[in-house]
């Protein structure tokens, strides 16, 4: 099995990342040859400052191995530094109608939101159609809000195969529904654009200002709260804590007699002791660039070699070659 999935490094990682696409990620690389990237071309459609994606790229490269990315087990690049994937993009581009990815949520919501999309933005489900169609991949682990994208990635897939004969592995999405949707603090989906996240690798007192400022109701700490599992800070413990601490937890809360001041300060405790080894994982790495850059340079080669011979099978099949 060839698992594949990326990550754009448009921003700092947030929890919603990290349950939502990076764990699941880091979990499947025990059961398959797993390939991991960083998107930076997908990030061009968003970050207009050279430096920042740069810093954005390091980041996203430290988290993610400090998070458990074992680079023995998977490999793990840089998007860009497998230039083929632009040239497959092309080719996947002609047999793309335009009415599919009119039909993207990644374009509707800039146009909902009144944001005047570019080209990339709207082009930007091909792209990843031809990350995913470029290794062979079976297995696409990625949230929920990705899903669409992975079934535009198939239909293009299976168009082309029709249209010039076997060519592309059709891949299929995984969504792990535990953690499908991470609330944000503000109790919509946590995302960097809603500036609602709480991020993997803040300090402790940001971490701490975030959590205490979750949004929450006005009814009294006696109050019975028989909706207590739609509570912010209740979800985010049920990702952080054990399911022990949970349950108890989300009784005490249901029953009253739980604060919210006193849940908060639980799911700190909880939030800090999570994330304990991986912040301690993550100095280290940054204290040794050449040890990451090396990673990310061997993950490139053994990519890039899948990458030329898929290219080379779709260059021969439409008559390119
Ligand atoms: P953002 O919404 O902050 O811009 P991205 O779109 O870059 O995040 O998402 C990167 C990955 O993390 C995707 O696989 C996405 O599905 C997942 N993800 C992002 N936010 C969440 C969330 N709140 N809950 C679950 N998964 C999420
Ligand atoms: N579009 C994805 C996101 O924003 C990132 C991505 C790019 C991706 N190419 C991919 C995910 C291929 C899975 C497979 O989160």
């Amino acid at each position: 099995m060839r698992i594949l999935s990326g990550i754009q490094p448009s921003g700092i990682l947030h929890v919603g990342n990290y349950f939502g696409m990076m764990k699941p990620a880091i979990e499947l690389q025990e059961q398959g040859e797993a390939y991991y990237f960083i998107a930076n071309y997908h990030s061009m459609t968003s970050v207009f400052e050279a430096e920042k994606r740069r810093e954005y790229v390091r980041g996203v490269a430290l988290d993610f191995l400090a998070c458990g990315l074992d680079p023995v087990k998977s490999v793990f690049f840089i998007q860009s530094d497998v230039p083929e994937v632009t040239e497959l993009t092309w080719l996947l581009s002609s047999v793309t109608p335009m009415g599919l990815l009119e039909r993207c949520h990644s374009y509707k919501d800039k146009l909902a939101k009144d944001i005047s999309p570019n080209h990339g933005l709207f082009a930007y489900p091909v792209l990843m159609a031809a990350d995913i169609l470029i290794y062979d991949a079976n297995v696409v682990p990625v949230g929920r809000d990705q899903k669409q994208h992975v079934e535009v990635t198939r239909d293009l897939a299976i168009k082309f195969n029709g249209l010039y004969g076997e060519t592309f592995v059709i891949p299929e999405p995984q969504i792990s529904e535990a953690t499908a949707t991470v609330p944000g603090v503000d109790g919509q989906k946590m995302s960097k654009s809603y500036h609602n996240t709480i991020n993997i690798f803040d300090t402790e007192k940001a971490i701490r200002k975030r959590i205490m400022g979750l949004v929450m109701d006005s009814r009294t700490p006696d109050e019975p709260k028989p909706d207590a599992e739609k509570n912010i800070a209740i979800q985010l413990l049920k990702l952080v804590a054990s399911a022990d601490v949970y349950s108890e937890t989300l009784e005490k809360l249901r029953a009253g007699g739980l604060g919210y001041g006193d849940l908060k300060k639980t799911l700190f405790t909880h939030y800090w002791e999570q994330f304990a080894e991986a912040r301690k994982r993550r100095d280290e790495l940054e204290a040794d660039p050449t040890y990451v850059d090396g990673v990310l340079a061997d993950g490139a080669e053994k990519a890039r070699e899948v990458a030329s011979g898929v290219l080379k099978r779709a260059r021969r099949a439409c008559g390119i070659d």
